[in-house]
């Protein structure tokens, strides 16, 4: 075997006195792509910063094609040829494809703004990415996700990168943006770049990834090659125990119809739009990104206006202006921007799982402070929240174990309806059990539960009718017996 091109030996790193990588060694060839593997806060994402130079090493040593480097800052891992995309795009809309590519690399690579140069280059890169050229010209904000997700591989390809690392670039792409991205990147890797890449999702391990290694708990468990591997196999050495119940689906009657939404008319929809969901079921709906299910979940929770139509909430007409009003009236709904809607970073644990139920530990103006504790402390256990610490300020947990505080506030509500979107984006396949699990739960107390996913196995999986939309319309029901791949995404692409 050749020399490696990265090779990580025993390397630690500890915060506050908490060791989270506890002696990991990685290695890395030119010309593979090699998926990083692990439970929410196994320590993937950390990995990555010492690699990108953003942490330092507490103790270990890294080799770049067989010379021990060490990394103070990001440009001493940029200058070797590392490049990192990251989950959020780092573009202006406004600028054109080209312009973003150069952004923040025009000056020191060009005395004076060489447009003519730019757009040469911005082409080659990519026709390398088995991309039109021609999108060069057009305004990044006009581009799909998923494009600009390429434009920023191109942008980081401007410095002569030899290795690519993609922290979870696929969790908020559509399936046909996911097979785009990974064409460009089966591009380079013919050309014998490396790539790192984590991503929760087995499927597109098995369809990218050329070796895996498995994390848990800070340290390697195995470098193991993918296609020799079934994906049952990594699962068991990731979370240290065989995974046998994926879709814990519990059997139900259906009761009462607890939400019911008439004739809702959203300003981009092409018309109105209704349905009902009961007690007793999982209701899902399906549909390609940008179908328009996240602003139907907005118009209903009084986030987005609605220019017509009625929400009713156990027969009782509600009258919803806003979140407040929508929170009132005993909706719940947990976004799938984590960051954005959901957490307070700066604050605990404790304080986040309670944001939304506060009165309810108050008693003549007194915080019960008690029982917050200890419903804070219910809910970390519960979800299996890590590090299990609820005094613990959100912005230092891993991405999924944020989510899953997300999840945590809002059932701590005494919600009648719960829309969930997108709940186990950056889920690890064990967690994800856990919410079907509070979700099953949810449906035993008497609650409506909506469930809005791009994963279609889950949907399957879990829930007992599927709604499906296509540009702002509703073009499929399906119960359980009917529902499959097939009938879903027919309807998701408009019958066609
Ligand atoms: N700056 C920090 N301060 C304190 N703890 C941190 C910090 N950054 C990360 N951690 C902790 O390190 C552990 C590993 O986190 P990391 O983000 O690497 O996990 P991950 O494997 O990327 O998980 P996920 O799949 O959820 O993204 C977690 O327990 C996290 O809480
Ligand atoms: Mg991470």
């Amino acid at each position: 075997m050749s020399e490696p091109l990265l090779q990580v030996i025993q390397v630690k790193k500890s915060f506050s006195g908490t060791e989270v990588l506890k002696g990991l060694d990685l290695d890395v060839e030119a010309g593979e792509v090699h998926v990083l593997l692990g439970e929410n806060g196994a320590g993937k994402s950390t990995l990555i910063k010492m690699l990108t130079g953003a942490y330092s090493m507490d103790e270990g040593e890294m080799y770049w094609q067989g010379e021990k480097v060490t990394f103070e800052t990001p440009s001493d891992s940029m200058n070797v040829g590392i490049a990192t995309i990251y989950q959020e795009l780092n573009m202006i809309p406004e600028l054109k494809v080209y312009e973003n590519i150069f952004l923040g690399n025009e000056r020191h690579r060009f005395s004076m703004l060489n447009r003519k140069h730019m757009k040469r280059k911005a082409r080659e890169l990519l026709i390398r990415l088995g991309q039109n050229p021609d999108l060069i010209e057009k305004r990044t904000g006009s581009l799909g996700i998923g494009l600009q997700q390429i434009i920023e591989i191109a942008k980081a390809l401007t410095t002569d990168a030899k290795l690519l690392i993609m922290d979870e670039p696929t969790s908020s792409l559509s399936g046909t943006e996911v097979e785009q991205l990974f064409a460009s990147v089966k591009e380079l890797r013919k050309e014998g770049l490396a790539i790192i890449f984590i991503s929760h999702r087995l499927e597109e391990i098995k369809e990218l990834g050329d070796r895996v290694t498995i994390l848990r708990d800070g340290l390697k468990v195995e470098t193991l090659p993918v296609k020799e591997t079934i994906s049952d196999k990594m699962v068991e050495l990731m979370v240290g125990r065989t995974l046998n119940e994926k879709f814990p689906k519990i059997e139900s009657e259906r009761g009462k119809e607890g939400l019911r939404v008439d004739g809702l008319q959203i300003a981009m929809y092409p018309e109105p739009l209704s349905f009902s969901a009961y007690q007793g079921e999982i209701l899902g709906l399906a549909g390609l990104v940008g179908a328009g299910r996240t602003e139907l979940a907005r118009a209903i929770f009084g986030a987005d206006p609605k220019t017509q139509g009625s929400i009713s909430i156990f027969g009782q007409e509600m009258t919803i202006n806003s979140p407040k009003d929508a929170i009132q009236a005993g909706l719940a709904f947990i976004t799938e921007d984590r960051k954005g809607e959901g957490l307070v970073l700066g604050q605990t644990l404790r304080f986040n799982i309670n944001l939304g139920s506060l009165f309810k530990y108050k008693q003549a103006g007194v915080l019960k402070k008690r029982a917050l504790y200890k419903n804070g402390e219910h809910y970390v256990q519960e979800l299996n929240i890590q590090p299990a610490k609820a005094g613990m300020k959100a912005r230092f947990l891993s991405g999924g174990n944020q989510q899953k505080v997300v999840i945590a506030k809002w059932l701590s509500t005494d919600a009648e309806v719960f829309i969930f979107d997108e709940p186990t984006r950056g889920i690890d396949v064990g967690a994800k059990v856990e919410v079907y699990r509070l979700m099953n739960e949810l449906i035993e107390k008497g609650k409506i539960v909506v469930v809005i996913s791009s994963e279609l196995p889950e949907l399957l999986g879990m829930c007992d009718r599927i709604l499906v939309m296509h540009e702002g319309t509703l073009t499929g029901d399906f119960d359980r017996e009917t529902a499959s791949q097939e009938r879903i995404m027919r309807a998701a692409t408009g019958g066609k």
